[in-house]
């Protein structure tokens, strides 16, 4: 084991190929996200967090350390994890609470003693857990804080895990991730309108090899019903791009533009999946996460799924544009699903944009 320094705290972990062969799971790439988690319990002002797969606990015991959380639970089934979590607590001067549990019985239990805060961090995807999450989480202004890394699932690789999983069908597009994304919010949703209960996505994102997502509750009917309002289906055409939402009862046959068959995808969420009040500062984690925050943030003016420039320039046949040029002519928003893709409520017609240009 090696000692790590990570934001506040001090850490003992195993170094090694990050996988989940490590005796204890610990990974540095994810100090980003892990970064983003603490500034926004501290924006919540969250009091009680669950770390319910703590791994090695760096996230619960920073979340103590320069979250302003006053009481911590981690919480792992690796009786390992456990040991290296009570270390840790200690090493940093942190009292917590730390459990040896599956993730589902541990928050079965705290259903009646409810957390302001439930991170799922999982190998894989959260929702097998989201339910005992929505039993033990505050009803009003409580967080839920998922990760998933079935980009495989989600991004229509394996089409029947997806369904499986999400009651939900992906589509194997160029802007597949923001479908991903899209029908993960959208499952959140649904399972929380069973308990009478709106989550509303106060940020989401797609990195590297995994989507996630922060969700605020509200209790209410009325703001259960208003968000499942905003889950519904998208279209698409392979021929020429042209993508859009739809309600189930006004599924198209043909694309708009081009008279082709169109494909579908969802349910899914339709709406913004960050709000624009979320303000995070510049000291931690630096400028990268404050611009990435600003950009997830800018984007959630258009809501359309962004459009893939090279996708575009090859099915138009023609060469790529520049970036900032076709922004421009579209009066678009950059993405931070792609650094070649461009986010426009009218569609990019690559002829046109030449044709103006020339
Ligand atoms: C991706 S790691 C968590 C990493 C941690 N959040 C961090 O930031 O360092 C997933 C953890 O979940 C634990 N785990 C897997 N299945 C579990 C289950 N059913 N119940 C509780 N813990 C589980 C694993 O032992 C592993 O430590
Ligand atoms: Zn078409």
């Amino acid at each position: 084991m090696k000692r790590i320094r990570e934001g506040e705290g001090t850490f003992w972990v195993f170094s090694g190929e990050v996988s989940k062969k490590l005796p204890v799971f610990y990974n540095p790439q994810m100090e980003f996200d892990r970064n983003l988690t603490i500034q926004i319990l501290r924006e919540m002002g969250i009091k009680r967090y669950c770390d319910a797969l703590a791994g090695s606990g760096l996230r619960g015991i920073r979340a103590a350390l320069e979250g302003g959380v006053s009481e911590v639970v981690l919480n792992d089934s690796n009786k390992k994890a456990v040991e290296v979590i009570g270390r840790n607590l200690e090493e940093n001067g942190i009292q917590g609470e730390v459990y040896n549990r599956d993730v589902n019985l541990l928050l079965r239990a705290f259903r009646y003693n409810k957390f302001d805060a439930i991170d799922i961090d999982p190998f894989g995807s959260f929702i097998g857990a989201l339910d005992s999450a929505l039993r033990a989480i505050k009803r009003k202004h409580g967080l839920l804080c998922l990760t998933s890394t079935d980009t495989a699932a989600l991004c229509g690789v394996s089409m029947k895990t997806c369904v499986r999983r999400y009651d939900a069908h992906p589509l194997r597009t160029a802007y597949a991730k923001e479908i991903g994304l899209r029908i993960l919010i959208g499952a959140c949703v649904r399972m929380s309108a069973r308990y009478e209960m709106a989550i509303n996505p106060i940020f989401a994102y797609n990195r590297r090899h995994y989507f996630r997502l922060f969700l605020e509750t509200k209790a209410g009917i009325k703001s259960a019903d208003a968000m499942l309002r905003r889950v519904s289906y998208l279209q698409h055409c392979f021929k020429c791009d042209w993508r859009g939402y739809t309600r189930i009862n006004e599924f198209r046959r043909e694309c708009p533009r081009c008279g082709n068959r169109l494909e579908w995808a969802g349910p899914l969420w339709d709406a913004e999946f960050a709000s624009s009040e979320l303000e995070v500062e510049a000291k931690r984690g630096g400028d990268e996460l404050k611009s990435f925050v600003e950009l997830v943030k800018r984007e959630q003016d258009i809501t359309t799924p962004f459009y893939e420039i090279h996708h575009l320039s090859k099915l138009h046949h023609v060469a790529s544009p520049k970036r900032g040029d076709l922004l421009q002519w579209l009066e678009g928003r950059e993405t931070h699903f792609s650094r070649t893709g461009v986010r426009s409520n009218r569609y990019p017609d690559l002829y046109d944009f030449y044709r103006t240009k020339s």
